[in-house]
């Protein structure tokens, strides 16, 4: 008997149907990149507002698509944590009142947490104990997992995430929004030596990571200093592939190696990647050398699976393998949460 999961922690409006045993026999996803471009970035009350809009349509169609009515349901689940707060609140109210509407039982999805999940559904077998790194727009985590739902957090940004400094410097590059996928293709005609960008934190023992002072660096590569305001259009498309193949190669640099330095410490078996920038074709190559030079199995979502979407809300089965449902005083859990 099938689940519906609902997704709308960030920009993306998007549900699934999903079988007791993870078949995705239904799933729609809803961009808002269109309407967060001209602002360089996701505006929480314009993302609210369009999850709103979205979400019932979507529903109907991941619904449709499965070729099940709603019935035939036996859960519905929401990410209700972390993310903005107005986006939350539109899947968490719609989850609500669907359950009491259909009579079905709730399910609650941490969002990060099912991001690594969908390393599991892209494997045959188990992925555990592993090292999860989360890297998307939001976060640059990593944890020890022993289960899809047990996850101890070992360390993560101080400053920002790896995929919104690719954003920004795509858009100091004037590569429009949101800047991952347009620095990583350009990255691919760049010197990855052309600039010595800082690897900041690299040698610390710990599992902290920083990149707002490579995205300073970039910047100063843009404009140097006295410039008030940054801008590329001095820059040809070289220069550009350039500076993006050399930040690139940092925060790549980075990732892999607290990853490796987690995965020894552990003694875990595999390093299972999710979220957005996990998409980064540099960063996948990077980590399967890695994973041969070191002999660990590695796992990355799919690319498919690897930006915010509700297929990867199949870690709800395994919350209610263990009966582990929600109230109707379900409540968002917003902010940056670990
Ligand atoms: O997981 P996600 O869809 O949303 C969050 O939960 O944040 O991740 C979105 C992030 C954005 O910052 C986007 O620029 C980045 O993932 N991203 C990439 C690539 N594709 C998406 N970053 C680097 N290289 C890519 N190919
Ligand atoms: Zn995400």
């Amino acid at each position: 008997m099938p689940i519906l999961t609902l997704e709308s922690t960030c920009d993306e409006t998007a549900a699934a149907v999903i079988a007791d045993d993870g078949a995705v026999l239904g799933q729609c996803i809803a961009t808002q990149e269109s309407l967060h471009e001209r602002f360089g970035g996701v505006v929480p009350e314009v993302a609210a507002r369009a999850h709103l809009e979205r979400l019932l349509p979507v529903i109907d169609t991941a619904i449709t698509q499965a070729g099940v009515t709603a019935d035939d349901l036996t859960a519905i689940a929401v990410a209700d944590r972390p993310g903005l707060a107005g986006s939350l609140l539109v899947g968490v109210v719609a989850a609500k009142t669907l359950a009491v509407a259909w009579q079905k039982p709730l399910v609650s999805i941490n969002h990060l947490h099912a991001h690594l999940y969908a390393c599991q559904m892209a494997s045959g077998q188990s992925v555990y104990p592993a090292i999860g790194l989360v890297v998307s727009g939001g976060h640059t985590s990593l944890y020890h997992c022993t289960s899809p739902l047990d996850l101890e957090y070992l360390g993560g940004t101080i400053d920002d995430a790896a995929g919104e400094a690719f954003d920004k410097v795509g858009a100091m590059l004037g590569l429009g929004f949101p800047g991952g996928p347009a620095v990583s293709r350009l990255a691919g005609e760049g010197n990855p030596k052309a600039h010595a960008y800082p690897r900041s934190m690299i040698g610390e023992s710990g599992y902290r990571f920083s990149f707002s002072g490579l995205k300073t660096a970039v910047r100063y590569t843009i404009s140097p200093p006295p410039a008030k305001e940054v801008s590329a259009d001095h820059l040809d498309r070289q220069a550009k592939a350039d500076i993006c193949a050399s930040f690139q190669a940092a925060v790549v640099d980075v990732l892999v190696r607290k990853s490796v330095r987690a995965i020894k410490q552990y003694r875990a078996g595999h390093l299972i990647v999710g979220g957005g920038v996990a998409a980064n074709p540099a960063l996948r190559d990077r980590l399967r050398e890695a994973s041969e030079k070191h002999a660990f199995r590695l796992v990355i979502a799919p690319p498919e699976l690897c930006t915010d979407n509700a297929a990867m809300g199949a870690i709800a089965l395994e919350k209610i393998k263990r009966g582990e449902f929600a109230g109707l005083d379900l409540d968002i859990t917003a902010g940056l949460q670990r």
